[in-house]
């Protein structure tokens, strides 16, 4: 049997709120919710994933440092780490694994503050404003990428 990819999905801070948190902007789902649907999404496409979530920026680059030899490339929500974090940004591309961008909400039609991220330019692409759907049109993006070899 073909071992199937291993891909981390990363989600940034508040993202433990999901459900409660702004329901109008980010839906009713939980988090545990949406790892489920992404990890169907995955099985689907011949993936697995495993997600970590963490309100600690110093938590996330460790969790990227500990997984990158054990995945094949990233779907990132940073949340609001994605418009500040330099460190997070300096994991992922230390990693030498590619990584997607998502966003549940649509991040260009919301305070300017949003519009710009420190992760985009080193993403292979960018999903946003597809709630749930973001990670899962993500994770089929860095598949078909990393298929290409
Ligand atoms: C978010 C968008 C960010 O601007 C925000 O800080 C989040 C969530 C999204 O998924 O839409 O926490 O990344």
């Amino acid at each position: 049997m073909i071992r199937p990819r291993r891909i981390g999905v990363l989600h940034g801070p508040n993202l433990n709120t999901l459900g409660r948190r702004e329901p109008e902007i980010y839906g009713h789902g939980t988090l545990d919710e949406l790892d489920v649907a992404v990890a169907a999404a995955a099985a689907e496409l011949g993936a697995e994933i495993v997600s970590f979530q963490s309100n600690l920026e110093g938590e996330l680059v460790d969790w990227i440092q500990a997984e990158t030899d054990r995945v094949a490339g990233w779907v990132v929500n940073a949340a609001g780490f994605s418009h500040t974090s330099v460190a997070v940004r300096d994991a992922l591309v230390a990693s030498d694994r590619p990584f997607v961008e998502v966003h549940l909400s649509n991040v260009f039609a919301r305070e300017s503050f949003r519009h710009t991220s420190v992760l985009a330019d080193a993403a292979i692409g960018t999903v946003c404003g597809f709630g749930i759907d973001s990670y899962v049109l993500g994770l089929r993006g860095l598949l078909a990428r990393l298929e290409e070899g």
